[in-house]
């Protein structure tokens, strides 16, 4: 049982970002999942050790961004690099965009944005996870996501 969260893959990349104390930063996170309909909620588990956690708790938004296939190599790369060190949207070349309904932005070049006001926040092991609730979504243009499977990305 190394990593039994293997046996539920393949599973879809998102990349969360987020905005405060003047900067904004996103991280690749596959542990992202709906959680109601009504109202709209989503959970996203995210480890204390990333600097995006920080950045949710202190701001308490986030939004879910869904990138296409052409964006493997950008997910890689900065789900190994830290936003503690470096400034991932001035270094990836991902534009920021303005959100409709919260403060943290949005990355102009994925296939769409979820923004979300955290609305409850659950201890869950080495990982907590940040429930948000839906405040808007933005649909830009169809295409291929991406999925972690085992320790690979695939374009699916
Ligand atoms: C495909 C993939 C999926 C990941 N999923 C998660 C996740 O669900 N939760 C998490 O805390 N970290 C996850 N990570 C790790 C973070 O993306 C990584 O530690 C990142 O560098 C954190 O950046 P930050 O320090 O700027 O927040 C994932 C990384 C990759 C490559």
């Amino acid at each position: 049982m190394e990593k039994p969260w293997h046996m539920l893959t393949p599973m879809r990349v998102i990349l969360v970002s987020a905005s405060s104390g003047g900067k904004d930063n996103f991280m690749p996170a596959s542990w992202c999942f709906p959680l109601s309909f009504d109202p709209p909620l989503f959970g996203v588990a995210i480890s204390p050790k990333r600097f995006t956690f920080g950045m949710v708790r202190e701001s308490g938004e986030f939004v879910l961004n869904v990138p296409g296939a052409e964006l493997k190599e950008k997910v890689e790369k900065y789900g190994r690099h830290s936003g503690r060190d470096c400034d991932k949207f001035a270094e990836s070349g991902l534009t920021r965009e303005k959100s409709e309904k919260v403060g943290a932005v949005s990355i102009k070049e994925c296939l769409a944005s979820i923004e979300c006001k955290v609305v409850g926040e659950h201890e869950a092991g080495d990982h907590v996870v940040f429930v948000g609730r839906v405040q808007n979504i933005r649909e830009r243009k169809n295409g291929k996501g991406l999925y972690q499977t085992g320790s690979a990305i695939v374009g699916l």
